[in-house]
């Protein structure tokens, strides 16, 4: 099956052109095809931005033992219409993914579940390390240094030294620092007021678990992508570590910060915490600057009945798959950030980062992962709309400019303006390691 998507705007190494692009079966065949080209099937993109699929590193899709509150059926048909075509997703499901039996099951829940590509991390404890040594088929290594959801933690110093000495896998870790946030939280102790959650999971939290990882990172010279960053400070730190290490900035810590716990309530909770307006510029900043490389959701899905207990009862972690892409074109619409540095973040460098096989760009013998995007559409975030199981959105009521409108996965049209067609399945993602990573790859 050939489909020629003709006059759509791509962002190209020479600059954003209009240009006609053929696919054949699952792979791009020509970017520039020629006017007399013929296809089985012809979609006139005059007027749209046609982008590489979005690939978001950082997903909680709670299959297994946690799908009540999202599944892989449910959260891949949001990918779809959110133009996420690769999603990466983290190991504190139930049972957590830490050897390669869960890995593996989670594999083949998705080849029968989900409507787009996947991945997915295994998880350290501080006594798996021959698990984290063995594994294949996986983008990298989740540390929790700082617990969050779930109960994997690895905190102790030895293990963690082991870690990074004894494994080869690219390591990912959320930094929040245990002993910090436990000090703060016997402070506050007896607290129903979910501001203080940034207060409990404060600036020092963060800075000084990163600190510590980025030391065992440089130290073992180990790669290290790091999660969610939340502080103005660790973006600092992160200027000075180019070249070994990588950083992400996720949805829900770029469009809030502490004023929204008002609006919000705890909505807005989330690991890490949201920090202050300073902290939002800055991390903003750091994205332009390229000292952020990639750009993700976390999404986090719970209930809203679950959000809804009082504070501390209430669970950390937001829904986004579905916005973020439309979040971050209206960001582009406003002049917060460039399409070619939207595509570099949330397409061509998570790609880099994972080493992951043909994905990521615009290019001859790339895959056929596209989503089509019209930046003069101007639509309201819904909670009603939401396709995710969780059923509502933080940014519920929110007007943005520039929306998906068609995604292709491997050549297949899988969302087409609000219809799902999910008579195909996304495959495995491919994770060639020796290709080095984000530094190892630059032009
Ligand atoms: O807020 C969060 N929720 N942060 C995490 O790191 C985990 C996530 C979850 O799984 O709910």
């Amino acid at each position: 099956m050939k489909t020629l998507i003709k006059n759509a705007q791509v962002v190209l190494p020479t600059g954003i052109e209009s240009v006609s692009v053929l696919l054949d079966g699952s792979r791009i065949a020509v970017v520039d095809a020629a006017p007399q080209t013929t296809a089985d099937e012809v979609v006139d993109a005059t007027g749209l931005h046609l982008l590489p699929g979005v690939i978001d590193d950082q997903v909680h899709f709670r299959e297994p033992g946690l799908t009540h509150k999202e599944d892989l059926a449910t959260a891949s048909r949001a990918c779809a219409k959110g133009g996420v075509t690769t999603f990466l997703e983290m190991p504190n499901t139930r049972p957590p993914a830490t050897t390669q039996a869960r890995l593996d099951e989670k594999l083949q829940l998705a080849a029968k579940k989900s409507l787009v590509n996947y991945g997915f991390y295994i998880g350290a404890t501080p006594d798996n390390i021959n698990d984290l040594q063995q594994a294949t088929r996986t983008p990298g290594i989740k540390i929790f240094i700082g617990s969050s959801t779930g109960d994997l933690l690895v905190d102790d110093q030895e293990a963690l030294e082991r870690i990074f000495a004894e494994t080869t896998l690219p390591i990912t870790a959320h930094c929040e620092d245990e002993t910090t946030v436990r000090a703060n939280a016997a402070r506050l102790a007896g607290t129903t007021n979910v501001a203080d959650h940034s207060r409990i999971r404060d600036h020092t939290a963060a800075l000084v678990a990163t600190r510590r990882a980025l030391d065992l990172a440089t130290r073992h010279r180990h790669r290290f992508h790091l999660l969610h960053v939340s502080t103005g400070d660790e973006t600092e730190l992160l200027a000075d570590h180019q070249g070994l290490i990588t950083a992400e900035a996720c949805v829900p810590h770029l469009f809030f910060a502490e004023d929204d716990y008002a609006r919000l309530g705890t909505l807005l909770q989330a690991n890490p915490s949201v920090k202050t307006k300073q902290d939002q510029q800055r991390l903003w900043q750091a994205l332009v600057q390229g000292h952020i490389q990639v750009i993700a959701t976390d999404h986090a899905p719970h209930t809203l009945t679950e959000k809804q207990q009082p504070y501390p009862q209430s669970p950390s972690g937001m829904p986004s798959i579905e916005n973020s892409l439309a979040l971050m074109l209206n960001a582009v619409h406003h002049g917060r950030l460039t399409l070619p540095r939207l595509v570099e973040a949330m397409c061509d460098a998570p790609a880099r980062v994972w080493d992951i096989v043909g994905k990521g760009r615009i290019r001859e013998g790339y895959d056929a992962d596209l989503v089509l995007v019209d930046l003069c559409r101007t639509q309201q975030v819904c909670n009603a709309t939401q396709w995710t199981k969780a059923g509502w959105s933080a940014w519920h009521g929110t007007e943005l400019t520039g929306w998906p409108v068609r995604t292709w996965v491997l050549g297949h049209e899988v969302y087409r303006e609000g219809g799902v067609d999910a008579s195909r399945y996304g495959q495995a993602a491919t994770f060639d390691h020796h290709r080095g990573g984000y530094w190892a790859t630059q032009e």
